[in-house]
């Protein structure tokens, strides 16, 4: 988009949010946005308009776990826990979709509320507890995705259903493995999520070894990820790193949400009401870019990180690049930011690139 239409286009959003989105609950508010987005591509002339103007620079394009990436820059998962918007997010400036967190089994999630802003802090908390209509309605739609030519790339999210016990945890990722695996560009395995009981202990070595060496056997060729937590302490980066490089992964993605609630504006009486779940967004920003360094320290140069806590501007994927990021995501920012946001990073990759080029 040029840069006058994305700014009115920008500022009509701030305007919406403050009036209309800031007064509604978040769950609500995403549900409206997301069937605009999902919508987008039904209406031909103006997802032609959208996309010629938010189209990532193809210099920031980038060949990783032998995919192409049209650019760096990514929609994190539990946006899309479903897979019912790919199309529509990539005409919004995209590089890649991470869809999920998928279950196996389809599940309700928590009981509502579970979805909270932090304005000051521009910030989220969340205990979704994924959510979802499971892995093979989800199979489904990833395989409808995968035809349009004009897809990002497709990342699948898996976790483990809330039903099934810690103890059965590998049976019951392999089963969306299995399903998921053949329509997903990459699988991203989810040991990190703050709001499944016992999840996050997956992420114990003893644990997590048979776990990802089981999805890395059943997804055949699809790469495999994992995504951490920034709570985990730093000898346990370094040990989940490497073990990651031993099990023949392709990746971490670091990081998930904390449970941590430091360095916040918004008062701790309000912070408190909203109970138990994982904080995103800008709050998180300075320890997922030292969790990044640490991964980055612990594996070899072409092994994929994939960066994303607390990004909202082009200069922040810039510091993850830096930093050693091979792709960066984002969330948290896309609900403050609005529909433009990823058009605007790469307009500004797009600058950044050319000049350096000069
Ligand atoms: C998330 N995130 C997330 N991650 C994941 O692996 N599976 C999931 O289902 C979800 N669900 C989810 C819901 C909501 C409402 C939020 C805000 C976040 C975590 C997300 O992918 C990301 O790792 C963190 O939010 C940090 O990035 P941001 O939001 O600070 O850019």
């Amino acid at each position: 988009m040029s840069g006058v239409a994305e700014r009115v286009v920008r500022n009509g959003y701030a305007v919406v949010f403050r009036s209309v989105f800031a007064n509604m609950d978040p769950e609500r508010a995403h549900h409206i946005a997301f069937a605009v987005i999902r919508a987008l591509p039904k209406v031909p002339f103006l997802s032609r308009v959208v996309e010629r103007y938010s189209r990532p620079s193809a210099a920031d394009g980038v060949t990783t776990m032998g995919i192409h990436f049209p650019s760096r820059f990514g929609l994190a998962a539990g946006f899309d826990k479903d897979a019912k918007g790919i199309a529509g997010l990539g005409l919004l400036g995209f590089g890649h979709v991470e869809v999920g967190t998928i279950t196996a089994k389809a599940q309700p999630g928590n009981e509502k509320p579970r979805l909270f802003r932090l304005v000051r802090d521009k910030a989220l908390v969340n205990r979704m507890g994924f959510n979802n209509h499971g892995a093979v309605r989800a199979a489904r739609r990833l395989e409808r995705a995968r035809r349009n030519p004009g897809r990002p790339v497709i990342g699948v999210n898996i976790g483990k259903s809330r039903v099934v016990a810690v103890e059965d945890a590998v049976d019951d990722y392999l089963e969306s493995t299995r399903l998921l695996a053949p329509f997903a560009d990459y699988l991203a395995v989810n040991v990190s999520s703050p709001n499944t009981p016992g999840l996050r202990g997956l992420q114990e070595l003893d644990q997590l070894r048979p776990l990802l060496s089981a999805v890395r056997d059943a997804a055949v060729r699809t790469p495999v990820l994992v995504k951490i937590a920034p709570d985990l302490t730093d000898e346990q980066i370094d040990a989940i790193a490497g073990l990651a490089v031993d099990l023949g992964l392709d990746g971490i993605i670091a990081n998930n949400t904390t449970i941590a609630r430091t360095g916040l504006e918004t008062p701790a009486a309000e912070v408190e009401a909203m109970g138990a779940g994982g904080l995103s967004g800008a709050p998180i920003a300075s320890r997922s870019l030292e969790v990044l360094r640490r991964v980055r320290a612990s594996v070899p140069v072409d092994f994929c990180v994939i960066a994303v806590g607390g990004v909202t501007s082009e200069q922040d994927v810039q510091d993850r690049i830096d930093a050693g990021a091979t792709l960066v995501q984002g969330y948290t920012a896309f609900l403050y930011e609005g529909p433009t946001w990823a058009t605007r990073i790469n307009r500004l990759r797009r600058r950044r690139l050319r000049h350096a080029a000069r």
